[in-house]
């Protein structure tokens, strides 16, 4: 029996109002701009207010999703919030988004935790429950939402970002499909990143983190394709989307794919096998980084985010095309995937582009991100903020904590 036709419906990005540039951080900590900007491939980061949190970003990419693509809540039988950032030991970021959104009461709903792995252990959890039948005709809504810190002065200070990319999984997905013969998984228990209870900052071992990356892609690549004889091992996407600490690491792990595709070690010394590996990489890998080069890492959003990228510009010509999807999540958990862009999908680049808020975004000096981040730091236990002093005018915003609960209200 030919397998059913599972993907996503429907995508959509919502991140914080101000962004901080890059350039601005290497200047006021004293480094070559071009070790952010082409060392890392970063232009600027996104930067939440005490205001914004991964509820508020849920529910805005959510409804996004929902009404942009003409899906009635009723409609969605799961919701999945994949997060690093939980905002409770106890109660799910999707709950609150459950309510915010106004789904039906017959929705499963939870949060998932691995990391930056989060959205696609969603992604493949509701494409299982469509496939065994239990969705009844239903819709599964998964949301990535995250706020990456790592704190002022550190390493991974210029790899932070923030926002939320909410996707509908169905069994007539307009955007893309996933190919079930093609998907596989790696799992290792590593100490590369992680950020223990007590911490709003994540701890991080950089250098040792990007060698996990790089295994568990050949790892996963290679459960994907085991089953396979080899004239099928490895079939050739038109695109290859990985998940996007920072842009430069979607190089790296181009040249591991590369490398492992081809079966040889690349490197500058050997001129022709490097200058066709560039080469793949402006073809294949770097025109959907833009969105990322300019919002940093969402963490579980982030693979996501370079879909819309890719989706908004070359929907229509890649119609039936296959593409890669590489999921990492550090500590650590990853998957590796082929997808096809659906043929009705050029019909939702509007929808899909999230160019005009990106626009709109509020440019911090140094002294303003610095402030924000401080106060990022209590705002767990604040009774009552002004969404407007950060310069919010429109959307739904995290007012404070009171009685232990926290409190949401909507402006404009
Ligand atoms: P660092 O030590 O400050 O930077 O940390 P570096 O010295 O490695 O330099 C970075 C690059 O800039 C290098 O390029 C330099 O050569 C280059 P590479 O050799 O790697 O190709 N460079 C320059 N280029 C041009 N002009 C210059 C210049 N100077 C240097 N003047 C690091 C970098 C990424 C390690 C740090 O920012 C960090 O720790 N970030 C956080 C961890 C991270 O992002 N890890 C990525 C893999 S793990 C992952 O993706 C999961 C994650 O998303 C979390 C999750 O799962 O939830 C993080």
């Amino acid at each position: 029996m030919p397998a059913q036709l599972i993907g996503i419906d429907a995508l959509s990005f919502a991140g914080p109002d101000a962004y901080l540039a890059l350039r601005d951080l290497a200047t006021a900590r004293g480094v070559d701009p071009a070790k952010f900007t082409v060392g890392l491939g970063q232009h600027g980061m996104a930067i939440a207010s005490p205001c914004e949190d991964p509820v508020t970003m849920a529910v805005a990419a959510g409804r996004k999703a929902l009404s942009g693509f003409d899906i009635d809540p009723e409609q969605i039988g799961t919701l999945i919030v994949g997060t690093e950032t939980g905002i409770d030991h106890s109660k799910p970021v999707a709950v609150y988004a459950h309510e915010l959104l106004g789904l039906s009461q017959h929705c499963r709903t939870f949060e998932t935790k691995h990391a930056c792995y989060g959205a696609m252990a969603g992604l493949t959890a509701s494409m299982d429950w469509i496939g065994c039948g239990r969705a009844r005709g239903r819709k599964a809504l998964v949301i990535a939402s995250d706020i990456a810190s790592y704190g002022l002065n550190t390493p991974g200070e210029p790899t932070q970002g923030a926002g939320a990319v909410a996707m509908v999984v169905s069994d007539a997905p307009r955007l893309l499909t996933i190919d079930p013969d093609y998907i596989g998984d790696y799992t290792r228990q590593v100490m590369d990143f992680w950020r223990p209870l007590y911490s709003k900052y994540a701890v991080a071992d950089g250098h040792y983190s990007i060698e996990c990356y790089l295994d568990a892609l050949v790892g996963a690549l290679n459960d994907a394709t085991s089953q396979h004889d080899h004239a099928q091992a490895c079939p050739d996407p038109v695109a290859c989307l990985y998940h996007i600490p920072f842009v430069r690491m979607a190089f790296k792990a181009h040249q591991r794919y590369v490398e492992h595709c081809s079966g040889q070690a690349l490197n500058a010394d050997h001129a022709s096998g490097w200058q066709s590996l560039n080469d793949d990489y402006a073809q294949r890998v770097r025109p959907w980084l833009s969105l990322n080069a300019q919002i940093g890492n969402i963490y579980t959003g982030s693979l996501f985010l370079s879909l819309i990228d890719l989706l908004r510009q070359q929907a229509a010509s890649m119609a039936g095309q296959p593409i890669s999807l590489f999921s990492y999540g550090s500590g650590c958990g990853a998957t590796y995937c082929i997808g096809r862009v659906a043929d009705a999908a050029g019909q939702w680049t509007a929808q899909l582009d999230p160019a005009d808020d990106l626009k709109r975004r509020r440019r911090l000096s140094i002294d303003e991100y610095e402030h924000l981040i401080e106060q990022n730091q209590t705002a767990d236990q604040q009774t009552s903020l002004t969404p407007e002093e950060f310069g919010h005018r429109q959307g739904l915003y995290y007012v404070g904590t009171r009685d232990h609960q926290r409190q949401y209200r909507a402006l404009g």
